[in-house]
């Protein structure tokens, strides 16, 4: 097991759904909620109608800082965070404590409550911390139980033994709290060495460039870079090596990847070309087309009233560079084509002009900047229109696509 403290980015902007079931080790709860934020995670908890007899919501709210969802039927929740979303937009899910009865009713696919609905409907991994009294945790029947979740590769952390709330003596208190920490950096790490794109190289750009105008004014887009962002984590979760040219963004540094910001996308090309050879490569970045065709060091004066013409020259196109790069073409190469109308057929011609493999199309006619995207896979097979999903959730679906044709190509 990997002692956090020596890897303690591991965590950093990790999505961690923490399912809190009704067993006296839920005391313990608001200390792990404070450790791993410290170490940079989001957590967002679900709480079992047991589970609230232990701690209360206001704690567990507090110390994660956002909502805690303890409701199947809550008609608001379902409008702000549905709970099949709430399962699908985390990077782990982790129930602690697991009591007997909820690994009970995850082995027998039990979907009586939000807690369990969402363990049902997750597709994520999943990991527990079983807490229970000694005799319960040594019965057979939670003995099979526990058989059933090892064989669908639950992860399981604990239980210790000692002394336990009850009076008696043995195996079923649940894991310490930095243990559950470490199991967690643990699972993350394995995941990236072990992931199907280990051995596979990627470079990701993303964000907006800015093109100076003079020294005090630049040509932008409202590219956020939330999804090449998002993108560069999906294949770094994978496994794969992962470089992120990045334009000047509001997003966070992944840690575990190497980033080269830029500001240009001359300096973007630049970038690019020094981190070929790669087996993928996957332009998320809105590129600015143009650039001044000479750049002045000195600030550009008002012109008293009359127009003032910018003469602009047209920028590099780094995606049809990296397309047709002859030797060093990457395996794969996924352009995006932001458009505003004629989606999919715009979307089938930046394909063919640009020869790249796939197009993400997308309709930024609402504009940049959110978080939901609406895209269509275009390949050689035609389009494929997806729901409108999360940027994480698009990030995710592509790399598994990605994934799917690396290992059969
Ligand atoms: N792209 C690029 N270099 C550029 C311009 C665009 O690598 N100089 C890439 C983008 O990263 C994206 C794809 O090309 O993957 C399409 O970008 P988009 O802005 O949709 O299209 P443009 O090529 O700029 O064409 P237009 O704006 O005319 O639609």
């Amino acid at each position: 097991m990997v002692y956090p403290g020596t890897r303690p980015t591991v965590l950093k902007n990790r999505r961690i759904l923490l399912i809190v079931s009704g067993g006296i080790a839920a005391v313990k709860i608001p200390d792990l909620i404070r450790r791993l934020r410290e170490r940079g995670a989001s957590v967002r908890c679900v709480l079992t109608e047991s589970g609230a007899q232990f701690v209360t919501p206001m704690s567990l709210a507090a110390l994660s800082g956002g909502k805690v969802f303890q409701d199947l039927f809550s008609l608001t929740d379902e409008s702000e965070m549905g709970h099949i979303n709430l399962s699908r937009e985390a990077d782990i899910v982790l129930v602690a404590p697991a009591t007997a009865n909820i690994m009970a009713k995850m082995a027998h696919g039990q979907a009586d409550d939000l807690a369990t609905t969402a363990l049902l409907a997750t597709d994520k991994p999943v990991m527990i911390a079983p807490s229970m009294n000694v005799k319960m945790w040594e019965h057979s029947a939670t003995k099979a139980n526990l058989a059933t979740l090892q064989d669908r590769d639950i992860h399981v952390v604990g239980p210790g033994a000692g002394d336990m709330a009850c009076g008696e003596v043995g195996d079923g208190r649940m894991a310490e709290v930095m243990d559950i920490v470490a199991a967690l950096t643990d699972f993350f790490v394995s995941r990236a060495a072990l992931g199907p794109l280990s051995g596979q190289s990627a470079l990701v750009t993303s964000g907006p460039t800015h093109e100076p105008i003079d020294p005090v004014r630049y040509i932008a887009n409202r590219s956020s870079g939330k999804q090449g962002h998002a993108i560069a984590r999906a294949l770094a979760d994978l496994g794969a090596n992962v470089t992120l040219v990045t334009g000047p963004t509001q997003e966070p540094d992944p840690d575990n990847m190497t980033v080269v910001a830029v500001e240009t996308a001359d300096q973007m090309l630049a970038a690019c070309t020094a981190a070929a050879p790669v087996d993928i490569a996957v332009c998320a970045a809105a590129v600015a087309d143009w650039r001044m065709a000479e750049s002045t060091t000195s600030k550009i004066k008002k012109t008293g009233g009359a127009s003032l013409q910018l003469n602009l020259t047209e920028n590099p196109d780094i995606l049809t560079t990296l397309s047709k790069a002859g030797s060093s073409r990457p395996r794969l190469v996924i352009g995006f084509a932001a458009e505003t109308e004629n989606i999919i057929d715009n979307g089938i011609a930046k394909r063919d002009s640009k020869g790249c493999d796939w197009i993400v199309a997308n309709d930024v006619s609402a504009g940049f900047g959110g978080d939901d995207n609406t895209v269509h896979l275009i390949t050689e097979e035609g389009a494929d229109s997806w729901p409108t999903l999360s940027k994480k959730a698009v990030a995710d679906r592509l790399a598994t696509h990605i994934t799917d044709h690396i290992k059969k190509s």
